[in-house]
């Protein structure tokens, strides 16, 4: 009796034992599942992961040594992205669209439905929420009644980032030759084509956009350059994130008011309240310790769900090349940035290195070359 008792309270113990032990590996790996680490040992170098379990809020992923800011730190020499010979991992590429499915699906979460709201409700901004904007009849009105991504799977799609690194690139036609062409922010293509194509099957636009890009619409030629730049777009879906940050409203609502008012065909979507969160929460969760995602990160975490291959063109975080020489922040304007500085909210020169991880282990292809080599 007495050791039968013993023996029972040891196995308890043991199994006790074992369940703390698994318990802390999965805290240390900061996972909710086991699988979801399968790709991530190679993702983030290794000395980083304590820190990056600390709620250490200056970026890091320095592969170890700090550099010198300026430069492209994730490309060591030895690390240096090769395009040609890049191959395409479809069993990771499968592995990684799942982990996302697991936060949120990018086909829902894409655009709110008319469904969901009417006129006059009102919404806390994501990232103000003590501030609210009310649901306008126009806007109502183009809230799309199904998700304009509603069963769309494509087998080859270009991400366009707006980084300098584009302008003499040569990547008009390679980025034109993918079956769907995501674009940031209605960077303007017909001068560039060349360098950045001329298709568009999507296109984000921040409200800031509207002011910066296009006078905040204040004019009948600024109107008409913005409408003409809307019209080059037929048919494809145009993004709005207008309930992220105060301050938009108005240019939102100009916006789309010129819309409807010249029946521009566009296929517009705002995106859930719950996307920024789900997609950071994907990224944190997987040890990327992102701060606000760019849109570039977050149009390719949601591009797995629709895209077989994803390319990436145009992402470049960095004021030089590797070569040394000045690289602009956008291909199409003066704008600088502070890509590591702390008032930003983003984190792009991780995000950089997170997709060159990916890149070298074939996740997606990341092209920050010139595209005429084979030519
Ligand atoms: C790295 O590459 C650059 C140009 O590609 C070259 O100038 C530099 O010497 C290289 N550095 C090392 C340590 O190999
Ligand atoms: C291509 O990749 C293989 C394996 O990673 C490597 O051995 C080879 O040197 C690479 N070739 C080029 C041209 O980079
Ligand atoms: C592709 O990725 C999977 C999952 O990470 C890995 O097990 C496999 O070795 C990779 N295949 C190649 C050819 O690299
Ligand atoms: C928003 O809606 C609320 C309730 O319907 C109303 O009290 C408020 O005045 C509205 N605000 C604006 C800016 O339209
Ligand atoms: C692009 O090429 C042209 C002509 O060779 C040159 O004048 C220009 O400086 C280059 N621009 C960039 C950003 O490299």
């Amino acid at each position: 009796m007495q050791l039968e008792f013993r023996k029972l309270m040891f196995g308890i113990v043991t199994l006790l034992v074992i369940f703390l032990i698994i318990a802390e590996v999965q805290e240390e790996i900061g996972n909710i599942g086991g699988s979801r680490t399968l790709y991530l040992h190679s993702l983030i170098p290794k000395p980083n992961r304590n820190v990056a379990v600390k709620a250490n809020p200056t970026p890091l992923g320095n592969e170890g040594e700090e550099k010198s800011p300026d430069s492209p730190s994730g490309l060591k020499n030895a690390t240096r992205l090769s395009s040609d010979n890049w191959t395409f991992n479809r069993t990771l590429s499968s592995l990684i669209r799942k982990n996302i499915l697991g936060f949120f699906d990018p086909e829902r979460d894409i655009s709110i439905l008319k469904g969901t709201l009417k006129p006059g409700d009102v919404i806390h901004y994501v990232f103000d929420r003590q501030s609210t904007t009310n649901i306008s009849e126009n806007l109502y009105r183009l809230l799309p009644t199904a998700s304009p991504m509603k069963n769309q799977y494509h087998r080859s799609c270009a991400i366009v980032g707006n980084s300098g690194i584009l302008l003499n690139s040569s990547c008009g036609p390679e980025i034109d030759s993918h079956d769907f062409v995501i674009r940031c922010n209605l960077a303007p293509v017909e001068e560039y084509a060349g360098d950045v194509g001329r298709r568009t099957n999507l296109v984000t636009m921040n409200p800031s956009v509207v002011q910066r890009a296009f006078h905040d619409l204040a004019s009948e030629q600024w109107r008409e350059r913005f409408l003409q730049r809307l019209r080059g777009l037929s048919g494809s879906v145009l993004w709005i994130p207008a309930f992220m940050a105060k301050g938009g409203e108005e240019r939102v609502e100009w916006a789309i008011r010129l819309i409807l008012l010249h029946t521009v065909d566009v296929h517009t979507a705002f995106p859930s309240l719950r996307l920024l969160h789900a997609v950071r929460g994907y990224w944190l969760t997987n040890n990327v310790q992102i701060k606000r995602p760019t849109t570039g990160l977050l149009m390719y975490t949601m591009a797995t769900r629709f895209c077989e291959e994803i390319h990436l063109y145009g992402f470049w975080p960095f004021p030089r090349d590797s070569q040394g020489k000045p690289v602009k922040y956008h291909y199409y304007d003066t704008l600088t940035y502070e890509y590591t500085s702390h008032a930003s909210p983003h984190t792009m020169p991780l995000e950089f290195r997170t997709l060159s991880s990916l890149h070298r282990q074939g996740a997606l292809r990341l092209n920050t070359g010139s595209c005429d080599a084979g030519m």
